[in-house]
């Protein structure tokens, strides 16, 4: 989670700026982003043609497996009437699989399109990028297990959507709370608002770092560890649960020990949950929700949350990019 300080600060003008962490926004900047997304709700369902890319292309550089990431953005570029190069595996279809460097493939891909997307497997690779890259701004799509600032952007979106705020407000994260980027950057946007509380549930081994703790607390965001569900408070605004993050483990054996440990499931949600919370997951899901859950209108993660992904990264684009 370090990689904000190398990043520009947004500051009211996105126009140009790489995107790599929440640690770039404010609360106004924020806002600015997300007064431009229902432009982007309404022109998408109204199956009207956006040209605020038009004549431009996006190079989507994926060296992580992605659904989600790829597809919204690959469609938000196209909807705003970009064109794309479109490269998920680099190491096996270009010429990465013979050796070439995260440098020399971004200053490739920079000589032919306007703006670069890329996901990368370590932290600070995002970052990287976006110091090579000398004329096209980056956007991070996932670095390893540092930050995913485009998915805690939508995450917000959607949970603004519904309590019409960002602050004051009380949240469970559930999961791998250590290898999770999409749970990195979106403790850091709710500790740009006040009075946000956020209860950490975790595996023992797969806990926030001490050192996020730290910073995320003398940010005002309140942190409480909790070893159980029994311990979730009734009166939560959501629930946000995420998969144990099984490709950051060396050994299988120790990925299956606790790949399970927190399931949500209809009697938990009856005991711990309330009418007019949220159940959210910035997907994809490992068995750590009951399909069951799925039918719940309080449950946003395969549609409204997904959805909202897509225009807030029209959105973001637009403001980035647009003319
Ligand atoms: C997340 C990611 O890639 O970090 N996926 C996504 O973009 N929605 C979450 C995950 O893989 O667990």
């Amino acid at each position: 989670m370090s990689i904000e300080k190398s990043a520009d600060k947004i500051n009211g003008d996105f126009r140009r700026k790489s995107i790599l962490s929440l640690g770039q926004f404010t609360p106004q900047d924020i806002d600015i982003l997300f007064q431009e997304t229902p432009r982007m709700q309404t022109t998408v369902e109204g199956q009207q043609q956006l040209i605020d890319l038009k004549g431009q292309v996006v190079s989507l550089l994926f060296y992580e497996p992605s659904s989600r990431s790829y597809g919204s953005f690959a469609s938000a570029v196209q909807r705003l009437g970009g064109g794309i190069i479109p490269v998920q595996n680099p190491e096996i279809v270009a010429s990465v699989a013979k050796g070439e460097t995260l440098e020399d493939t971004v200053r490739t891909y920079e000589c032919w399109s306007d703006g670069i997307i890329i996901r990368t497997r370590n932290p600070g690779d995002a970052a990287g990028a976006a110091k090579t890259a000398q004329f096209v701004p980056v956007i991070n799509a996932g670095d390893g297990i540092g930050e995913h600032p485009t998915q805690a952007l939508y995450d917000l979106y959607t949970i603004r959507e519904k309590f019409g705020r960002l602050n004051d407000l009380t949240g469970v994260i559930t999961g791998d709370l250590l290898n999770g980027r999409t749970v990195h950057s979106l403790l850091k946007g709710l500790a740009l608002y006040q009075n946000n509380a956020v209860f950490l549930l975790s595996p023992e081994s797969l806990r926030l770092p001490p050192k996020d703790i730290t910073e995320l607390t003398n940010e005002g965001l309140r942190l409480v560890e909790i070893d159980s569900v029994d311990d979730i408070p009734r009166d939560t605004n959501f629930w946000y649960w995420t998969r144990v993050q099984k490709e950051r483990f060396a050994s299988l054996h120790n990925y299956e020990a606790v790949k399970h440990q927190f399931i949500l499931t209809p009697e938990l949600l009856r005991t711990r949950g309330n009418d007019n919370m949220l159940l959210m997951h910035p997907l994809p899901r490992t068995g750590e929700i009951e399909a069951a859950i799925d039918l719940d209108p309080r449950s946003v993660y395969l549609r409204r949350q997904m959805r909202n992904g897509l225009f807030v990264r029209m959105a973001l684009l637009a403001l980035v990019m647009g003319k």
